[in-house]
């Protein structure tokens, strides 16, 4: 039913099949073969457990005053039976299910990045050349993207039905979708968590195209304005810059240089790596994790950076090697 709804929602903009929208990715075909698999095992047990209960309504039913039941306590067989079956049936669905939500979460490194911000009620696109735009975006076929998302308000979430993923997207931080598109289209973005009034009309196209086209469009209006590591790198200059290095030596605070994807050792013994999340939460809240040996002096830039100038600020200390 689900299925249907979204095909007739989406096959506006896509030939898909009636049942389900197009198959976008490979993801999205092993999405929809779990969920036939889920399908036709619901639809055989509801067959089962119905169509037996009807029989035995029938069979066992009272047929005179004096009809008495059976003593009967218990059969081991069966009741091993009908505890095993499902539980072999639920492991393969989790099984089956986590193989496929975890290439939803597999990150390569040599994956397109694009930066989404949702905001009530629209998408904006950002990619690391400086590129920017609303309500749609360009992705080219078979290579991996990886989404980088934020709200700028409440709670959205991001919603590709052609490639079967779906993620929130949350103020004061960032959330991530990997998918590798495999066939070229314009593919129907929704918002799916209810946000206000134009919640149905937060909208936005993906169009995967050939990489020549890709690059075209890339081009386009390119020098209106900075790119992602040049923003960045003017907000360092401004605000960073008396306290950090752009390479690895200490200043006040840990240099910049290599570390993106560093494991940091923290004052209380704990540890991490320092992903887009923890650079984020390093500038806006700079007392939640304090690097071992250094004095917790940073002051919080909650409030005085735009979503794009954090972005870009990201970027550039990614851009450090
Ligand atoms: Cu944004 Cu619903």
């Amino acid at each position: 039913m689900f299925g249907l709804i979204i095909s007739l929602l989406v096959g506006k903009t896509i030939k898909a099949s009636t049942f389900m929208p197009v198959q976008g990715s490979q993801v999205a075909a092993q999405v929809d073969s779990l969920y036939m698999f889920l399908l036709v095992t619901s639809a055989i047990f509801c067959v089962l457990v119905i169509g037996g209960l009807i029989y035995f309504v029938l069979k066992y039913r009272r047929k005179s005053d004096d009809d008495k039941t059976a003593y009967i306590s218990h059969n081991n067989f069966l009741e091993f039976l009908w505890s095993f079956i499902p539980f072999v049936l639920f492991m393969i669905m989790f099984g089956w299910g986590w193989h496929v939500f975890h290439q939803m979460r597999d990150f390569s490194k040599d994956s397109l990045e694009v930066h989404a911000v949702g905001q009530k009620w629209f998408w904006d696109f950002k990619y690391k050349s400086g590129k920017s735009s609303a309500g749609e975006f360009y992705v080219p076929v078979n290579t991996p993207i990886k989404l980088i998302m934020t709200s700028k308000d409440v709670l959205h979430s991001f919603f590709l039905p052609g490639m079967r993923i779906k993620q929130d997207v949350i103020p004061g931080r960032y959330t991530a979708l990997a998918f590798t598109p495999n066939k070229e289209g314009t593919y129907q973005v929704f918002c799916t968590e209810y946000c206000g009034d134009q919640h149905s009309s937060m909208l936005a196209k993906m169009k995967v195209v050939s990489q020549e086209e890709y690059e075209q469009w890339l081009q386009e209006d390119a020098s209106a304005g900075l790119s992602l590591v040049e923003v960045g790198q003017k907000v360092y200059e401004q605000k960073c810059a008396v306290c950090h290095n752009t390479n690895a030596e200490r200043k006040v605070g840990p240099g910049f240089a290599g570390l993106y994807n560093s494991e940091r050792q923290f004052a209380d013994g704990s540890s991490a790596v320092a992903d887009e999340n923890y650079i984020r939460e390093s500038i806006l809240v700079p007392g939640a994790k304090v690097v071992n040996g250094y004095p917790p002096a940073m002051p919080s830039f909650q409030g005085q950076l735009s979503e794009d100038e954090l972005s870009g600020l990201i970027e550039f200390i990614k851009s450090l090697k």
